[in-house]
């Protein structure tokens, strides 16, 4: 069977997947089916299957995910389209993002995109000449105690500078093992992360560091002083368990640290509580 030509420069995979290769993605499709109750709630880690195999959401994964969910093409595409993760056309051995989003921005991820972009000769979800490296600007990765932070191939790469992620970009055309700052000891290849994230295991979980300082200082400044997250009206677990354990749970109070009902506004646009108080009660009084 063949598959309608590509409608996307650099859509290279027109035709259908030869019998073996069907076969295996086929038993991997399977795999990731039976993982939910209903078939088509399969199509997004399908769709990484795919990824892992073409190296993007080429036409004839598009056909093969909707023939074996019984969607359409259509309703396939609608959703490849929709997520940044998958690639509408080749992309490189390794992803290389900068995350531009505010925080890391104005810790340095412009200065890292611009001379990165500079440095490769590409913009933003183009792949340098060798096929190396897909360039992109990437949103917020939950990382930002290590902005500015580049990944590759989604491993971590924090606390990065311009000058540090063109070292990055450059060992990694030349083939070279680098070492992401969290996470696995090592970064893979498009299509092996592709195949990780389509849920095949592939034992690397639990290498290195997961959370860092910076991560876990919040945590560990609770415990040291004993803190902990205020219950509120309705917390019915939080309650239970109180009264279980003696109702040890220290409740602050106005002028005590971590407390804020007491504190003053501090733009034109804030309000104290008590202000916020008084407006609620007005409310109140005249929707009664
Ligand atoms: S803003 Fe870059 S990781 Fe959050």
């Amino acid at each position: 069977m063949s598959v309608e030509a590509g409608r996307t420069p650099g859509q290279t995979h027109r035709t259908a997947y030869d019998d073996e290769t069907r076969a295996r993605l086929a038993a991997d499709s399977a795999a990731i089916i039976a993982r939910y109750p209903q078939e088509r709630s399969a199509l997004l880690p399908m769709l990484h299957l795919v990824q892992s195999e073409d190296g993007y959401v080429s036409p004839r994964g598009i056909a093969f995910c909707a023939s074996t969910l019984g969607l359409s093409t259509a309703e396939v595409s609608a959703v490849a389209t929709f997520y940044t993760q998958y690639k509408r056309h080749p992309n490189g051995e390794y992803t290389v993002g900068v995350c531009t989003n505010t925080l890391c921005a104005v810790m340095g991820g412009d200065a890292i995109w611009e001379h990165l972009s500079d440095h490769l000769g590409v913009g933003h979800d183009e792949t340098t000449d060798d096929g190396a490296i897909t360039l992109e600007r990437i949103e917020c990765n939950a990382a930002c105690d290590y902005a500015p932070v580049v990944m590759v191939n989604w491993e971590f790469f924090d606390n990065q500078t311009p000058d540090s992620a063109a070292g990055l970009t450059d060992a990694l055309r030349a083939g070279r093992p680098v070492a992401p700052t969290r996470g696995a000891d090592s970064v893979t290849s498009f299509k092996a992360m592709s195949r990780v994230l389509a849920g095949f295991d592939d034992g690397r979980a639990d290498e290195g560091v997961g959370a860092g300082g910076p991560t876990v200082i919040g945590t560990k400044l609770a415990r040291e002083k004993g803190w902990e997250a205020p219950s509120f009206d309705g917390d019915r677990s939080s309650a239970t368990s109180e009264a279980g354990t003696g109702g040890a749970t220290h409740q602050p109070q106005p002028g005590e640290e971590q407390s804020s009902a007491d504190r003053p506004a501090t733009t034109g646009g804030d309000v104290s509580a008590e202000a916020e108080q008084k407006k609620q009660a007005s409310t109140d009084a005249k929707e009664s």
